[in-house]
């Protein structure tokens, strides 16, 4: 069966007000009822009711997420398999070892099994087709059965800058729907995106994967021997108590923080892509939140006690106190306890200042 392995120990602060350490992205109920953690911990469930065996979800976050984590869990009756907490984020190539160190030497509940195959997931993104990852995942199984790394590709609509891209090569004929990464290139800048995107042969790298954790760690052991050994040095003297499993502290602070896309998949020769179309989103920023979001025949996205007149293709949210926006087009607006947000909507790239303003002078 495959196994989930979900990554929630970012911040996402390009959604401030809203976003905060305390409270970062993945945590949030952006666009339905759920928060994007429960949300991707329901489309691993939903693999299930596809017909794809797939064990409870191992979690890796963040010490200081852990009660939030596993109340939002517990709300949807998900019970995770593990759930790893790092005393401070290492970026995602060394939370996915703890991950793939867990399954490929088991614990005292699960045997050791090198060939399980890892199923990354962000928590960080919202996926409105469920059927259709559902396939993707089906159609990488057997490459990552294979030793393949598998990425999922998604139709670029822009030279964006926050995405890695993948330039697809020759199919591999022996699967249905994969073909061989021909290069990787993790947030390239801006004029060799828009290169990329004139070229044509590109997709957007979706920030899911799939691999066996042998393989992971073999690679890891290649590209970046120094993450593995601290990570590895962190996982044999981790503790456990009833629901937290934790790396110790000392050497997994020390470990190189990096990415999975630049430590791995960017120098890896074994890359392989399966395009998919699944109404991917990664909300990173407010624009792209009101471009997912249902929205009225003016165009506004509107979420909490808001009055508008006159108001035309904005996002207008208020999570505590009324709001009254009059005349207004293009902006956004989002009002929560401590902090209000007013700005035009193609400015949403510059938020981040204004979160680390306030981090410096608060
Ligand atoms: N446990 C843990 N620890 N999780 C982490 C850490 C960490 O230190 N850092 C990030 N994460 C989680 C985030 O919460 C998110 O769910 C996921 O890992 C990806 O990290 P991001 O920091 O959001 O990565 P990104 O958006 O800049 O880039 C990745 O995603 C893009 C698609 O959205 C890359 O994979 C890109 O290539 C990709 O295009
Ligand atoms: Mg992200």
């Amino acid at each position: 069966s495959i196994h989930p392995v979900i990554l929630c120990g970012g911040s996402g602060t390009r959604l401030w007000p809203l976003s905060r350490t305390a409270y970062p992205k993945q945590l949030l109920a952006l666009v339905e009822e759920s928060t994007l953690l429960q949300a991707t911990a329901q489309r691993c469930a939903s693999l299930q009711g596809a017909g794809i065996a797939a064990a409870a979800p191992i979690l890796v976050s963040n010490e200081e997420h852990r009660f939030l984590v596993r109340q939002q869990l517990q709300a949807i009756g998900c019970t995770p398999a593990a759930t790893y907490l790092e005393p401070q984020g290492r970026n995602t190539a060394p939370a996915i070892a703890l991950a793939a160190l867990h399954l490929a030497h088991g614990d005292s509940s699960t045997p050791a099994n090198p060939q399980a195959v890892m199923l990354v997931l962000p928590a960080d993104h919202v996926v409105r087709d469920c059927v259709a990852f559902a396939g993707a995942v089906a159609r990488a199984l057997p490459a990552a059965h294979a030793g393949w790394l598998v990425t999922f590709g998604i139709v670029p609509s822009g030279p964006e800058t926050g995405y890695g891209y993948i330039q697809t090569g020759t199919p591999l004929t022996q699967f249905t729907g994969v073909q061989q990464v021909q290069r990787f290139v993790e947030k390239p800048d801006s004029a060799t995106a828009q290169r990329f995107i004139d070229t044509g042969g590109f997709c957007w790298n979706s920030g899911m994967f799939m691999f066996t954790a042998e393989r992971y760690l073999q690679e890891l052991q290649t590209h970046r021997p120094d993450i593995l050994d601290a990570a590895t040095a962190a996982w044999q003297q981790r503790s456990q108590d009833q629901d937290f499993c934790r790396p110790q502290a000392q050497s997994f602070i020390a470990c190189p923080s990096d990415s999975i896309d630049y430590a791995v998949m960017q120098p890896t020769t074994r890359a392989a892509v399966v395009p998919v179309d699944m109404g991917w989103s990664d909300v990173g920023s407010w624009d792209s939140l009101w471009a997912i979001s249902d929205r009225d025949a003016q165009g506004n996205a509107v979420r909490g006690d808001v009055y508008h007149h006159s108001t035309r293709n904005s996002y207008l949210r208020s999570e505590s106190r009324l709001l009254a926006v009059i005349g207004m087009e293009g902006v956004v607006v989002v009002e929560t306890a401590d902090a209000v947000l007013v700005m035009r909507k193609d400015q949403a790239q510059s938020i981040k200042q204004a979160s680390e303003y306030f981090a410096q002078h608060q």
